[in-house]
């Protein structure tokens, strides 16, 4: 059993110019290859928090990070952003699309960053699987703008999985979505824990969905 993940926060602290606060306290995560992680707390818990530490976007905590077996105060600037690009997965809430690009592009834009001996192969058909798993293929030719929240919401998630990352973390993927299109990600999400031994991290309200994956997480808010 490969340890993907072995996260120790001491805390995570951020500063405005009126106050200081303090999350993830002495927050402990070791998570399994292939493990299916929901993390579930109130509004302001610290959970877009966490998901931004372990996916590496936020560095500025006091704490220790081995991810991939690598601890991460030792990588360089170039290995974060290929692992961004092609091992970790983002369905984040404030992932944003690109309105110039119809979503199509906006999908495909992983391909565009990754290197070139990763690039070509399987691309297409990594494209029409999950196009069709979500059903966004009518969405295809529109620029974002041109879509309900719903349908940007499947499409974020769309360019968040089509790396087939080692790691998806989805920040409240199906929180616009009707109960279809919510299925609809949730199959997906675990048919690629079950095909590739994807390891997937939701944040979700929803306790019915939470009680799907492996673990429940609960982050209480520091007081
Ligand atoms: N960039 C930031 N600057 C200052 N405070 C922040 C910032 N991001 C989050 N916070 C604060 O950190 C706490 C945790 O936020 P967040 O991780 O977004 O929680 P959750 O996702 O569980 O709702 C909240 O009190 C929030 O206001
Ligand atoms: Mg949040």
């Amino acid at each position: 059993m490969t340890k993907i993940i072995d996260l120790s926060v001491k805390e995570k602290i951020y500063k405005s110019k009126k106050a200081q606060i303090s999350i993830l306290n002495d927050f402990r995560l070791e998570v399994t290859a292939g493990e299916k992680i929901a993390i579930v707390g109130e509004s302001g818990a610290g959970k877009s928090s966490l998901l931004n530490i372990m996916g590496l976007l936020d560095r500025n905590y006091s704490g220790e990070y081995t991810l991939f077996g690598s601890p991460t105060d030792q990588l360089h600037t170039s290995q974060l952003a290929q692992w961004r690009n092609q091992r970790i997965g983002f369905v984040l809430q404030e992932s944003a699309l690109i309105n110039s690009l119809t979503v199509e592009d906006n999908i495909k834009l992983p391909f565009l960053y990754a290197s070139p001996d990763k690039k070509g192969a399987g691309e297409i058909e990594d494209f029409d699987t999950v196009v069709s798993a979500i059903g966004i293929r009518y969405i295809l030719k529109k620029k974002p703008l041109e879509c309900s929240g719903g349908e940007r919401a499947r499409a974020v998630f769309a360019r968040g999985i089509i790396m087939k990352p080692q790691i998806i973390l989805a920040d409240e993927p199906t929180a616009s979505l009707d109960v279809e299109n919510r299925e609809r990600i949730v199959t997906l999400l675990f048919s690629m824990n079950k095909e590739f031994n994807t390891t997937i991290i939701t944040v979700t309200h929803d306790l019915e969905i939470a009680n799907r994956h492996n673990r429940v997480i609960r982050l209480e808010r520091s007081k």
